[in-house]
């Protein structure tokens, strides 16, 4: 019986074992390439601005989403407390994506407009100035770090390679955009865009 063969001979049921579980992994991975709700943007989500750009590096250098997942699960739970679920639409131009899955913080994917810049300026430099209790760690040498703007362009025409669409105008301004700013500047400026595109709809 062949049911037997490959149940005697190891080697021949990891093989099959592999092609089983790489076909079945192909069925659920590949549609999602082509499926329109997962590869178009959302109505109104736009590029990042070159400030917010390099707001998002420094988040990422930060590793503040060691702390902070940007996905807001579709139960009822987190829409009370979070606003509208996280849909695949609002993060095509997010290379990569910042959804984490740590939440020693609060979700952020809709902190977007919920605080004033002033506010988050002070929580980024010492968040127990706002929120007594907070066991959030200060960033403030974020408020004495500048930014020139030099390498802005090279990385938003990366993000052109990766399909998101800058202008080459946007291009040539990054450099103005950003020198001079600080990177605080550039970080409360991605945390205010975070999640807007879909404001409307919470
Ligand atoms: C060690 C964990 C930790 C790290 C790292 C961390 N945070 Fe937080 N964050 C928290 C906690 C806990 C809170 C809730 C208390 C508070 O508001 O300070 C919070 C709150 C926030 C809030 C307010 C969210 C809301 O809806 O009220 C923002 C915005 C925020 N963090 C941004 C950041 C950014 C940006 C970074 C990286 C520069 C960062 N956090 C790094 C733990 C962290």
């Amino acid at each position: 019986m062949s049911h037997e063969v490959v149940e005697k001979n190891i080697g021949l049921m990891a093989v099959l074992i592999l092609l089983v579980i790489s076909i079945a992994g192909l069925v659920e991975i590949v549609p999602l390439f082509f499926l329109k709700s997962t590869t178009e943007p959302v109505e109104g989500l736009k590029p990042y601005t070159a400030l917010q750009l390099e707001g998002r590096d420094v988040y990422i250098r930060e590793g503040c989403y060691v702390c902070h997942s940007q996905m807001i699960r579709p139960f009822r739970a987190e829409t009370e407390r979070y606003g509208h679920y996280s849909v695949a639409g609002e993060f095509v131009y997010d290379h990569p994506f910042q959804w984490g899955s740590k939440r020693t913080g609060p979700d952020l994917a809709r902190v977007g407009g919920r605080y004033s810049d002033e506010w988050h300026r002070v929580h980024l430099i010492n968040p127990r100035d706002v929120v007594p209790e907070s066991n959030m760690p200060g960033f403030p040498w974020l408020a004495e770090n500048t930014l020139d703007g030099e390498l802005t362009p090279k990385k938003m025409e990366v993000m052109r390679t990766l399909g998101v669409p800058y202008s080459d105008e946007d291009i040539a301004g990054a450099g103005a955009a950003v020198n001079g700013k600080s990177e605080l500047d550039a970080l409360v400026a991605y945390l205010q865009n975070l999640g807007t595109a879909l404001a409307s709809r919470r």
